[in-house]
């Protein structure tokens, strides 16, 4: 489904992640874990297909990421919508479907308002359709980026930290759409994070990366003193409460990345 071997991620001669090897499997959700400049981004966007200059092997659905595009749904870090164009929760899903088709938005088809509403209803935002998208609450508009994403019917979902912006309540309820997502939809996924706690439900494995390949696997073999200290710092700890997995990160800092 997607296999990275010995993947280099490159900025012109700068290597932003080195020698990652991996593979995950369909349906599989893997919680991308590193402290910042580790390059979650970096290594989202080049399985998007969005960042090209790479060594190594890496294959989407058995091809390279920018012969499968269209089965690819990548949501970025921080939205790039403008909030002062008067966009409705409605047109800013709809959009999803319109790029995907290379029309504009200003004329959307009836076939395509549908679709976003069936995807809005997904995420239990029906009722809002004809809000504003610059009125919603941050985890609304999460979601409303969620349903953007889903529209266009991917296969893989790329999230880069969905959560990152939320305070706790609205984390509660995008974790709660990831999970549907997951659980009726059956769809592979990626997400991003500094903080694997809140979605702890949903991650098959984690990967920790700082440059290199730190840990890959699940949960439980991930989410150990032994190693997350080695990117964190002696201050964090592993801990196990029933059947999941927490983590509690102290020092967060960038020291020796690369050498680890
Ligand atoms: N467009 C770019 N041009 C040059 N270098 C870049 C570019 N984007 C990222 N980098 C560098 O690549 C490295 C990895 O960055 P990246 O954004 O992938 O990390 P990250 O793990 O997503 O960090 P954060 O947690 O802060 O989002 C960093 O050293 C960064 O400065
Ligand atoms: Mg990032």
């Amino acid at each position: 489904m997607i296999l990275a071997e010995n993947l280099t991620i490159y900025y012109d001669n700068y290597k932003a992640v080195e020698d990652i090897t991996f593979k995950l499997d369909s349906g599989e959700t893997l919680l991308l874990l590193g402290p910042n400049g580790a390059g979650k981004t970096s290594l989202l966007r080049t399985i998007a297909g969005l960042h090209k200059s790479y060594e190594g092997k890496l294959l989407v659905f058995g091809k390279p990421p920018v012969e499968v595009k269209d089965l690819i749904s990548y949501v970025p870090q921080s939205h790039s919508l403008n909030e002062r164009v008067p966009l409705k929760a409605i047109e800013v899903v709809a959009m999803g479907a319109l790029y995907k088709k290379g029309l504009i938005h200003f004329n959307i088809p009836k076939s395509i308002l549908k679709e976003a509403e069936e995807a809005l209803d997904f995420v239990g935002l029906g009722e809002i359709k004809n809000k504003r998208f610059a009125e919603l609450s941050g985890g609304q508009k999460q979601r409303v980026l969620l349903a953007r994403a889903l529209v266009s019917k991917p296969q893989l979902l790329l999230l880069d930290e969905p959560l990152s912006a939320l305070d706790p309540s609205a984390r509660v309820e995008v974790v709660s759409v990831l999970a549907k997502i997951k659980r009726e939809m059956g769809l592979t996924m990626i997400i991003t994070t500094h903080d694997p706690n809140p979605l702890t439900e949903i991650g098959d494995k984690i990967m920790l990366i700082n440059k290199r390949l730190i840990a890959f696997g699940a949960p439980e073999e991930v989410l150990r003193d032994e190693i997350i200290t080695k990117v964190y710092g002696p201050l964090s700890k592993a801990v196990r409460v029933g059947k999941r997995m927490y983590c509690f990160i102290g020092d967060v800092h960038l020291h020796g990345r690369g050498e680890v």
